[in-house]
């Protein structure tokens, strides 16, 4: 993926010490491990003692705190640590996994940590993460149809839950909803999930200018991309009518100059079908599409349909962007405070653009009956868990997951999103 920037080199410095923090690292896993498994135990007990007493509804309201649903209900599932844990369970899926892009499959390419990624368990602070059970998921959303919308980082989200569910159920036939870059339907329980691309959400494509002149000519340009911020992108103009449950994501291709140089190719914003004159920066221009798409979801989509909008995903170079030599070669996850040191807007450092695309959606979706699903603060730890330079590409993949990966880790929390915050 495209990526340019200029601010890289002071980050190489800054890098050199946030790698002599991390060897300190893996004494210190084995505490929060027992105190995890005593937790777990406490909550069993509790369950257990629960099902064999008085049912729910009859208890008291001072008898709240002690219902681990009620806990689940109001748990930030996205604010936690992640958890070396040696005997994790087997990974829930594995390298033969057909839809794993190669770039994706660390496992088959050898990274060195491949394997490692999945030990580490995320913990929220105030609950336990459900464990995602992919039977138990299927029967409950028998006749449903999830769509993923947006760019390669959702497809990952894709690939992730599409292979967890076919490793428990082998009847798939492929089947492409309107418009669909693929999908699949697990045809005993006539469930369907399907990866709508787009980039933008919003439609776009080349634009040069006209001989006969135009407003924009008149202004200097020549080529670019024309972005029509009120209209959606085909892939999924349809999926709000047919999915069940919508889980959207945009962000990369708005921070991505080598594709919309500002000054070669810039984005050329269009509403009604005119150009936007003064042109819109593209900052602006996402605002924009953001409340253009959210209010055309809203109209299209039934009563019913769940609406999820998915936090930016991370990106991890170190020592310069993507085409400047930048590289994410840790083994482990970071420590918060090297977190803040990448991440924060004050660095203003290469991978910035996480927590700027973040304001931007918060700020589309509030009054939006969208539910916002937070992977940013969990995946920001995780700079060990990208290809980088597996799978011999030209530039380390900072950008995307391996697969077994962090975004299984997503699919956890959207599904116990979608069974403690949606339905209850
Ligand atoms: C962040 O860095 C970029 C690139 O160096 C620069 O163009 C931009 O103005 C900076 N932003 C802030 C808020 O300092
Ligand atoms: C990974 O290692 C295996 C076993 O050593 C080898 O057969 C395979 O070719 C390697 N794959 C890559 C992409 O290097
Ligand atoms: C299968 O699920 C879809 C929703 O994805 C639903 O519209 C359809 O009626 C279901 N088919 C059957 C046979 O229940």
């Amino acid at each position: 993926m495209p990526w340019n920037s200029t601010r890289a080199s002071s980050m190489a410095t800054k890098d050199h010490r946030l790698l002599h923090h991390q060897n300190s690292k893996r004494n210190f896993s084995l505490f929060p491990l027992l105190s995890l498994l005593c937790f777990a135990s406490i909550f069993l007990a509790l369950s257990l003692f629960r099902k064999a007493s008085i049912p729910l509804h009859s208890r008291g309201i001072s008898r709240f705190r002690s219902d681990p649903n009620a806990a689940l209900q109001s748990c930030d599932f996205s604010d936690g640590t992640w958890i070396y844990d040696p005997d994790a369970p087997p990974q829930r899926y594995d390298s033969t996994c057909k839809e794993i892009f190669k770039g994706w499959n660390c496992i088959a390419s050898n990274k060195s940590n491949a394997r490692e990624l999945i030990k580490w368990k995320w913990k929220p602070k105030q609950c336990d993460l459900p464990s995602f059970d992919p039977v138990r998921f299927l029967e409950k959303y028998r006749d449903t149809s999830i769509g993923f919308i947006g760019d390669s980082l959702n497809r990952n989200m894709f690939v992730s839950l599409f292979c967890t569910l076919k490793r428990v159920t082998g009847e798939v036939k492929k089947w492409r909803p309107v418009g669909s870059d693929r999908g699949f339907t697990f045809l005993h329980y006539n469930l369907t999930i399907a990866y709508h691309r787009t980039n933008l959400l919003a439609r776009y494509g080349r634009w040069s200018a006209n001989s006969n002149g135009g407003e924009l000519e008149s202004l200097g340009y020549k080529e670019g991309f024309r972005v029509d911020i009120d209209v959606p992108e085909g892939t999924w103009a349809e999926a709000p009518s047919f999915h069940d449950i919508l889980i959207f994501n945009t962000g990369h291709w708005w921070w991505a100059p080598s594709k919309f140089d500002p000054l070669k190719s810039p984005m050329i914003f269009f509403e009604n079908g005119h150009p936007v004159i003064p042109p819109l920066h593209p900052h602006v221009g996402l605002d924009k599409v953001l409340k253009h798409m959210v209010i055309y979801v809203e109209k299209r989509a039934r009563p019913s349909t769940v609406k999820i909008f998915r936090t930016q995903s991370p990106r991890h170079f170190e020592g310069g962007d993507w085409d400047q030599g930048g590289s994410c070669q840790r083994l482990q996850p970071l420590l918060p405070e090297q977190v803040e040191e990448l991440f924060s807007l004050k660095n203003n450092g290469t991978n910035v653009e996480a927590r700027v695309v973040n304001q931007h959606l918060y700020k589309a979706l509030e009054g939006s009956n969208f539910h916002i699903l937070d992977i940013t603060r969990m995946s920001e730890l995780r700079a060990d868990a990208h290809p980088s330079a597996a799978g011999g590409k030209k530039h380390d993949d900072c950008l995307h997951w391996c697969l077994p990966g962090v975004t299984d880790t997503w699919n956890d929390l959207f599904i116990a999103h979608l069974n403690f915050k949606v339905r209850n």
